[in-house]
């Protein structure tokens, strides 16, 4: 599911799918808030409507809409939320992926593998299993698309957050030169859990892999080193420039989004991280060569000996095909699943055409479908496309991206420190 072309700016559309019914965390609702927790409880009815009338058309087989229908309202009246079904908790994480606009790897939508994980809510098993999913997810190199969905949003308990962006992301060191070691994106994120006591390898690389950071609104934000067994990574060589591979660039194997929020039928699940494989661009056209990130095309031109005194030899562009062959070639060669722009480009012209079949419109946003280079050699270029918001769907909260790039500030209210705590109260 490559989502390949803008820097994450966060999502306007939150306030559209989140009921708002849960989002204040562990405030106690006063009656001021009555008015606004009945508008909350017929918005979340009515998504819960309109989500269980998609899954019984588009899945026949599982009888009846109107007995779960009154189950459900039921079951919302009486606890102000409602328990999906492991089939229902399938079918919405599926049709979220099958409507995010911005991944043009969808063709496979049916494949995502459902990991129901909503009995975990502290940060220590979700960290662990955030672990196995990496492993389940890598499965030796032949990539799974994998969710695993945490502790929904309850009015009785808010849900766990993960502050990651992503699963693995490297660590950007802000240098005494003002220069950035690693990936800049990160620059702050780093930052803020260094102040936060993480303490980086004995040397700094470009490469290190940053800790999780899970928060509980019982446990605050708490970090986890991953283990290297859940960390898989590709060292970058080409297929014909030897020097290629002493630049010593790596990147992880699997790209796993954990700071979007899964909405199916009005609940909501912050923490449900989820892979797919990825588009070698995304690396070689955005990680490694946008300016604000790993800016490796000016060096890599230099190696090349390129003429770079002008802009007209087009040495950026001679840089950047080199580059991402290097990325195709190396996760080939290394047995990891990986695709190709011209690839995934028309396999995204067979979904649209599947989903049409299937009498579905396929939103799709264009600034991020049209791959980050040959845009025009590849057939997504050539159209327009729907760009109608449904449901299921994966939100980016602003505060979710603020956290990731920020490192804070946390989801919930400062733990509250028990009186009794040892030292706070005797001596
Ligand atoms: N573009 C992001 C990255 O470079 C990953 C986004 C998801 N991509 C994917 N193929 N599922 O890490």
């Amino acid at each position: 599911m490559p989502q390949t072309h803008l820097p994450d700016t966060g999502s306007s559309e939150a306030g559209l799918f989140g009921s708002g019914l849960f989002d204040a965390g562990l405030s106690n609702p006063g009656p001021s808030d009555a008015a606004s927790a009945n508008a909350a409880i017929e918005t979340l009815r009515a998504a819960a409507q309109e989500f269980l009338e998609l899954f019984y058309a588009e899945n026949p087989q599982a009888g009846s809409l109107k007995d779960r229908l009154a189950e459900v309202l039921r079951e919302i009246d009486l606890t102000g939320t409602y328990w999906h079904t492991p089939e229902e908790l399938t079918f919405g994480a599926r049709v979220a992926w099958r409507n995010n606009k911005r991944c043009i790897g969808r063709l496979y939508w049916r494949s995502l593998k459902v990991r129901d994980l909503r009995l975990v809510s502290d940060a220590g098993g979700v960290a662990r299993h955030c672990f196995d999913h990496l492993r389940a997810a890598h499965n030796g190199g032949k990539i799974r698309p994998m969710i695993s969905v945490f502790a929904p949003e309850t009015p009785s308990r808010p849900a766990p957050r993960i502050w990651n962006e992503q699963l693995i992301r490297y660590a950007g060191y802000e240098q005494p030169n003002g220069r950035v070691l690693g990936d800049p994106r990160y620059r702050a994120f780093t930052g803020k859990l260094m102040q936060r006591g993480w303490r980086p390898p004995e040397r700094p690389s470009a490469f290190d892999v940053l800790p999780l950071v899970v928060e509980t609104a019982e446990e605050g934000p708490r970090m986890f080193q991953l283990p290297a067994q859940a960390v898989h990574e590709v060292p970058l060589e080409h297929p014909e420039l030897p020097w290629f591979a002493d630049l010593g660039l790596r990147w992880h194997a699997v790209p796993v989004i954990s700071n979007n929020r899964l909405i199916i039928g009005g609940i909501s699940y912050p923490a449900a991280p989820f892979n797919g494989w990825y588009m070698g661009t995304e690396i070689g056209a955005r990680n490694l060569a946008d300016t604000d990130r790993y800016d490796l095309v000016p060096e890599v031109a230099t190696r090349m000996r390129l003429d770079t005194s002008h802009e007209a030899t087009l040495w950026r562009d001679q840089a950047l095909v080199e580059i991402n062959r290097a990325v195709l070639h190396s996760f080939e060669a290394h047995g990891v699943t990986v695709t190709d722009h011209h690839t995934e480009s028309r396999r995204f012209l067979t979904h649209l055409q599947r989903e049409e079949r299937a009498g579905r419109s396929c939103p799709a946003d264009w600034s991020w479908i049209v791959p980050p280079m040959s845009g025009s050699q590849t057939p997504v270029f050539h159209r327009y496309y729907d760009t109608t918001t449904q449901t299921p769907a994966f939100l980016t909260d602003p505060e979710a991206t603020t956290r990731s790039l920020h490192g804070g500030p946390p989801a919930f209210p400062a733990v509250r420190v028990d009186l009794g705590a040892p030292g706070s109260t005797q001596g």
